[in-house]
């Protein structure tokens, strides 16, 4: 794993959306693999501009999300599809039917698994995976467990989840307990991944990812065995290291 420690949050940001710009340019019709929750909107806040800036088109990109509250509708605005469109998707031209998110109202759960993991196969892999971690070393929603779980499938939260996330809801009783995440071998199967983290409350997960053993009690530490990951952290979150 490439380990890039950068100063601050703005710096961070500025290097990701770098990084997935560069992609782009390189392969106009990337498949990008991308991530919600805090630590991405400054990402997506400079990619906007560099799209503004004209130097990049999301025309023909693909984009494939990590995972959705179950139980929580697409225009619901504590839906990963409500933050996508206001952060990224409105701000560029992508098209809407190269958008792929888990449907947080799916009635047949299984289903709605398969067809994600169809869609991940029938676009040719993903080419950037873009990732956060959680404080318990979870990505996507692959929570801290007995086991990694492979592919894309129904998660329940952690209480150390629901309470991390409850930041975002008027109280922890609304965040959904259950989520659709793709699974640990959907994301490893990824040519190549750049995991964000800032601030401190991430350094020990940080560390575990990096310096610990791989265990699905950290489901980030799986990253180790990955061909091509760029870790990059600010001063906060690599102050364990
Ligand atoms: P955060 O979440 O960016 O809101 O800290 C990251 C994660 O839980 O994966």
């Amino acid at each position: 794993m490439h380990l890039e420690i950068v100063k601050d949050y703005e710096t961070l940001s500025k290097r990701a959306a770098y990084i997935l710009a560069s992609q782009i340019i390189l392969k106009p019709a990337s498949v990008l693999g991308l991530a919600t929750g805090s630590t991405p909107v400054g990402t997506y806040r400079e990619l906007v501009k560099i799209y503004n800036e004209g130097l990049i088109s999301f025309s023909r990109v693909i984009t494939i999300n990590l995972d959705e509250y179950y139980g929580l509708d697409k225009d619901d605005e504590q839906s990963y599809h409500y933050f996508m469109r206001e952060h990224l998707f409105n701000h560029v031209d992508i098209k809407d039917e190269n958008i792929n998110i888990p449907d947080g109202k799916a009635v047949d759960v299984e289903a709605e698994c398969r067809r994600y993991e169809n869609i991940i196969e029938a676009v040719g892999g993903i080419d950037l995976q873009l990732l956060g971690i959680g404080q318990n070393g979870h990505i996507g929603f692959n929570e801290p467990g007995e086991h990694f779980e492979a592919l894309t499938h129904l998660v329940d939260l952690t209480e150390n989840t629901i309470k991390a996330n409850a930041r975002f809801f008027s109280s922890p009783e609304e965040v959904p307990t259950q989520a659709i995440s793709m699974g640990i071998k959907s994301i490893m199967g990824a040519k190549k991944i750049l995991l964000l983290a800032s601030g401190e409350k991430k350094a020990g997960a940080v560390y575990k990812m990096l310096k610990g053993k791989i265990t699905p009690q950290v489901p980030a530490s799986v990253l180790q065995m990955h061909p091509d990951v760029v870790v990059l952290v600010d001063e906060g979150a690599a102050s364990l290291l």
